[in-house]
């Protein structure tokens, strides 16, 4: 796991052994102590160089231990006894040190680092904090700022802005082992008190104090209710502000309060989902191993609105040429102008080619013909869509894949448009699509498994978090969204307001509540579903609409023409159409007021609790029911949907994970309270995997699979 090699006479070379990333297990610890405590004790050995294999230092802590016992060798101890020793240690750092991997290296005298390695410290991300000493280290070498900055978000630096930062002494582009140990032979001899960065002063600002409220402030207000960053600032507070062995002493105990919190173990349920999601499968049992993708080198995308915009800088940021087709001259041009900017800025900012010459335009669809791959995105219309994929059919190339980006369109349907149902599937990306890392693949009961596997793969490429998905009215995002909305509205009948409902929503983590949400994408857009869906009667204020409650609340704002931020006026007052900052509006409130009188409804105090309860246990209710479908093949798939697309705080885990840890019975329980309540209210109705999971004794998330998959009776 650690070996030790001599090299150039007197350099007690240490190369850490455990592939991938070389994490930091339980035997590599051990195998860094023993290697260590060898050369220090050889007295051939004049310096250390500490590498890792194949190409990489140390990809931090293993997270795989995170959930047993710890055995072995503790992290602390052996990075101060590398620290400590009186032989100059030099980390050669080449791929990547985050984590422990870059806290190792900060014990280290020394580090010179590839330039093209990647260093950070990313606990935050995991709902913990460099616990290892990095809190007490990086802001004594680079100050109290940048480590802040570093620590708090987890952000990964390149070798060139760590050299600029300090925490590197020297980047080489040539071997870096080579490099350390050059290096090493040139430093033997040399004082080492000063490298010893535990025992450097921190560098503090003359404020401290008004510097951390600023900044804790800050943390407090991006965190949205996660615990991990503000514990990060604590620590690099006492950093700042104590003796190293107290600061030591603060930082292991904020980690102890993190290591066993909720939120750690819904960060890293999210870490290890966000890769599980990829290996797919479908109700057939096709899988992702089984299924080999077609290779994809030209795509067409099909509108060029909101979406195909989008999708369009997506595909040619990911390499693909692309053309896109948009039979309206003017949006064709404003499309061109749009798509030509962001690909620009892009390139600009990364450094890198612009991908604008990729990209071609045409008015003709006829310009798809050799595409490999076609996305639509043209209004969301089944009779339009049904055309387009009628003439895609015998345009295209019969192996060509034809895809939609609908939101909630029956994709069988569309596919029984073509002479090639099994190339149809859904990809589903959300606005802005180039920013958005959700990908939703729907497939139909006759896409073929290669056709997810394409689309799976073009996902990762355009570096997308990809869940495949069954085909049902909304998907899975959309699906859960109905209900979630629908109670939004039915609190507002019932005495709430729109700040009320937002704030208890924010409050719980989301970077925005129900309403300012719809108010940002644009009322109209689900009052021509409604109106679709045979819903609206416009000028009706009758609260049963097909047999259940329905709230017009939504179709009396779209009649008066408030579609939201657009139109300066929605659920909330703009200062003029378009901008952003959304203000209570006083003839809303009266206009809700007015709205229960004439409906013979009296208003109530409604607080938060039942908002987060009724708002998200019907979401999350819709959850199991898509279970209980295999529309999603786990609760990760949803999570992860959720988590990438539709802004629920990673620190709660996503929706399914949310539910697991207030309690399978608890949410049974609250879901039967309110649809005793409301019983007019179907999506309120538990869903019979919910009761099954609870009678089956809720068992844990991970373990969920086995309940949805054991044959039932509703006997
Ligand atoms: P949009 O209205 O901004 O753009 C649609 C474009 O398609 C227009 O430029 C229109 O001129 C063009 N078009 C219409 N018929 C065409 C044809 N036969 N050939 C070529 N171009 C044609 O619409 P948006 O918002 O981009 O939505 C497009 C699709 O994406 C819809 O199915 C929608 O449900 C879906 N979607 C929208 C999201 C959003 O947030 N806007 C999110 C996810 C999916």
């Amino acid at each position: 796991m650690a070996e030790l090699s001599l090299v150039s006479g007197s350099v007690g070379l240490i190369t850490l052994q455990s592939p991938p990333v070389n994490a930091l297990s339980a035997a590599v610890r051990r195998g860094i102590v023993d290697t260590m405590q060898r050369a220090v004790s050889d007295p051939k050995v004049r310096s250390v160089v500490i590498c890792g294999q194949n190409g990489v230092f140390c990809g931090g802590a293993d997270i795989r231990e995170f959930g047993s016992t710890m055995t072995g060798p503790p992290l602390v101890p052996m990075i101060h006894a590398i620290e400590a020793a009186d032989k100059p240690v030099v980390a050669a750092i080449e791929g990547s040190a985050l984590g422990g991997g870059l806290e190792l290296a900060l014990g280290c005298h020394y580090r010179i680092s590839h330039a093209k390695a990647r260093l950070g410290l990313p606990e935050v991300t995991l709902g913990l904090l460099p616990a290892a000493g990095g809190s007490q280290r990086l802001p004594r070498l680079i100050g109290v700022p940048a480590a802040l900055d570093l620590i708090t978000t987890g952000r990964h630096v390149t070798a060139a802005e760590a050299l600029k930062l300090g925490f590197v002494d020297q980047v080489t582009d040539q071997n870096t082992v080579e490099a350390a140990v050059q290096f090493a032979l040139s430093v033997v001899g040399q004082s080492l008190e000063s490298r010893r960065i535990s025992s450097l002063p921190c560098p503090c600002p003359v404020d401290v104090d008004a510097l951390f409220e600023g900044v804790m402030q800050r943390v407090r207000q991006s965190a949205r209710g996660a615990i991990a960053p503000v514990a990060c600032v604590q620590a690099v507070r006492a950093a700042a502000t104590l003796p190293y062995a107290q600061g030591m002493q603060r930082e292991q105990e904020l980690m102890a309060t993190l290591f066993t919190s909720g939120q750690a173990r819904a960060l890293q349920y999210c870490f290890f989902s966000q890769r599980a999601v990829s290996r797919w499968s479908m109700p057939s049992g096709a899988r992702w191993d089984t299924c080999k993708p077609k290779p994809v080198t030209k795509a067409a995308v099909i509108g060029l609105g909101t979406m195909g915009r989008g999708i369009t800088v997506a595909l040619a940021q990911a390499g693909l040429s692309v053309v896109a087709v948009e039979t309206q001259p003017q949006q064709l041009k404003a499309g061109q102008r749009a798509v030509s900017d962001m690909l620009e800025r892009a390139a600009q900012r990364l450094g890198v080619p612009s991908a604008v010459q990729g990209v071609r335009y045409s008015q003709e669809l006829q310009a798809v013909a050799d595409a490999h791959l076609v996305i639509e995105a043209v209004f969301e219309d089944m009779a339009l869509k049904e055309q387009l994929f009628k003439q895609l059919s015998s345009i295209c190339k019969p192996d060509t894949l034809l895809c939609t980006n609908t939101s909630a369109l029956d994709i069988d349907h569309l596919a029984s448009q073509t002479h090639r149902p099994q190339q149809v599937v859904g990809m589903h990306f959300f606005a802005p699509a180039h920013v958005m890392k959700l990908l939703e693949v729907v497939y139909g009961p006759r896409s073929a498994p290669q056709a997810v596997a394409t689309a799976m793969a073009l996902g990762k490429r355009m570096g997308k978090v990809s869940v495949a998905v069954g085909n049902c009215r909304g998907f899975v995002g959309n699906r859960m969204l109905m209900p979630y909305v629908e109670e939004a509205l039915f609190l507002l009948e019932e005495g709430a307001t729109p700040e009320t409902v937002d704030h208890a929503l924010e409050e719980f983590g989301f970077p925005m509540g129900v309403f300012r949400m719809s108010d940002l994408s644009g009322l109209d857009v689900g009052w021509r579903v409604r109106k679709a869906a045979g819903l609206v009667e416009p000028g009706k204020m009758s609260r049963v609409r097909q047999g259940r409650r329905y709230s017009p609340l939504g179709d009396l704002l779209c009649e008066q023409g408030r579609f939201g931020q657009k139109t300066g006026q929605g659920w909330y007052l703009y200062e003029t159409p378009g901008s952003r900052e959304a203000r209570p509006d006083p003839w809303l409130h009266s206009f809700l007021e007015e709205y229960r009188a004439r409906q013979g409804l009296v208003s109530r105090r409604i607080d938060s609790q039942e908002v987060q309860e009724r708002c998200l246990y019907a979401l999350i209710n819709e959850g199991f029911n898509i279970l209980q479908e295999s529309i999603a093949a786990g609760p990760e798939d949803i999570d992860m949907i959720y988590v990438f697309g539709y802004g629920w705080p990673r620190h709660r885990g996503g929706p399914m994970f949310y539910a697991s840890q207030v309690g399978l019975p608890r949410v049974l329980q609250r879901l039967e309270h309110y649809q005793q309540l409301h019983p007019d209210v179907p999506h309120l109705q538990p869903s019979s995997l919910l009761w099954r999971l609870v009678s089956s004794g809720s068992p844990p998330i991970h373990r969920w699979r086995e309940v949805i998959r054991k044959p039932h009776s509703a006997l």
